[in-house]
């Protein structure tokens, strides 16, 4: 047995214990039905990749119909939902692995082609600098009212499905960071302008949310991912971002994920700054809560320089879509066999759909390590 530090378990304050320290980030498939229920594709994908890593977060699921992001997504809108979701976390807790159900509003980030002919909404009527981009319609206080309540109402379907906990999706510039950004929220009621008004939604959501875990019947974890910066401008900007850590390290959530596309990232912004970001999170949270990094991680000499820097927890994305026994593979020393490619012949063993295969190569331009033709 190897002994890295990332197969070492930890136990979270609500008392649940993840057997190491390897966790699966949310990956969407794009390969839901088209009403948002879980296909037997997507069941297949779980039981293949769930077993080695402790902490196994589901792809993004939607809370409301209006939040739906892109074609072959999730849904947890509705309590239709239930069956589904129920065969779901059960796939993707084989072997001690805790699922999580991450939930998200794509707020702008969307089209009226996805939304079936109806406006995308966001904090403000500004639409994202991506090319093509529809210009939303602003969220009245009602609706945003609404909204926190769909949030709490998808977290007692994830609980009731079994999931181990929900990550809200704060990252990725859908909804929940919308509100945050002074880029798409220009509001001047209580939900922006400031910096505290700019966090309002999202700790609206974490104690609504928060509610939800407290009165469960078994300990339920409540995890927030965030992107610690934007480029546009105006835009989120770290000294904000570490303001805003400083908020969520003391509310009632059981961990933060850091979403960059580097473990070790620099600032986007301040070209001059050689710090990685995710040591000054490390440096503002000062132990009040564990940190989850993620992004290019591959080796486990990779993933053992993540634990070294003292973060909790690291998440290891393409590469687990590539190899599903790592973790175990890394354990008996059987590191050799780990595989850092993958071409079309491997597909049906790893469970990968032909959406999400697409969605790889051509959509995300991800880096997939492809050998032969794709
Ligand atoms: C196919 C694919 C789908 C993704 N879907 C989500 C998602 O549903 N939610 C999310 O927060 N991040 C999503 N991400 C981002 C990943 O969680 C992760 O942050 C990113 O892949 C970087 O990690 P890696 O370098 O280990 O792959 C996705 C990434 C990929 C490659």
């Amino acid at each position: 047995m190897a002994s890295y530090n990332f197969l070492k378990p930890y136990t979270f304050k609500n008392g649940i214990t993840v057997k190491n320290r390897v966790v699966i980030p949310p990956m969407t498939e794009t390969s839901a039905f088209e009403e948002g229920s879980v296909t037997t594709d997507e069941l297949r994908y779980f039981k293949l990749h769930s077993g080695g890593a402790g902490m196994f977060i589901s792809p993004v699921a939607n809370v409301a119909e209006s939040g739906k992001g892109f074609e072959g997504e999730l849904s947890v809108a509705d309590d239709r939902y239930l069956p589904g979701l129920t065969k779901m976390a059960s796939a993707m807790k084989q072997n001690g692995t805790k699922a999580i159900l991450q939930i998200f509003h794509a707020g702008r980030m969307t089209n009226s082609k996805i939304l079936r002919g109806e406006q995308p909404v966001s904090a403000s009527a500004v639409p994202s600098l991506r090319q093509g981009a529809e210009t939303p319609r602003a969220l009245t206080e009602d609706e945003i009212t609404a909204l926190i309540e769909d949030f709490g109402q998808a977290a007692r379907r994830a609980l009731e499905a079994g999931f181990d906990g929900v990550e809200l999706h704060g990252a990725n510039t859908y909804l929940m960071q919308q509100f945050f950004s002074p880029h798409s929220n220009r509001r001047t009621d209580q939900w922006g302008g400031s910096l505290e008004n700019r966090e309002r939604f999202a700790l609206a959501i974490i104690k609504r949310v928060h509610q939800v875990a407290a009165e469960a019947d078994r300990p339920f974890l409540v995890g927030y991912r965030i992107s610690p910066e934007e480029i546009e401008t105006p835009g989120i900007r770290l000294p904000d971002t570490l303001k805003f850590i400083d908020t969520l390290a003391d509310q009632p959530i059981d961990y933060l994920h850091i979403s960059q596309g580097h473990a070790f990232q620099t600032s986007l912004n301040d070209h001059a700054d050689t710090e990685p970001v995710i040591l000054k999170i490390q440096h503002q949270v000062a132990g009040r809560l564990p940190l989850i990094s993620v992004g290019s991680v591959e080796t486990p000499a990779d993933a053992e320089k993540v634990m070294a820097a003292g973060i909790d927890f690291v998440a290891i994305g393409r590469e687990m879509l590539r190899e599903p026994h790592w973790v175990q593979k890394a354990a008996s020393g059987d590191e050799a066999a780990i595989r850092y490619t993958v071409s079309l012949a491997d597909l049906e063993e790893l469970g990968i759909t032909p959406a999400l295969w697409h969605f790889l190569t051509v959509n995300m331009h991800a880096d997939m390590h492809v050998t032969g033709a794709n």
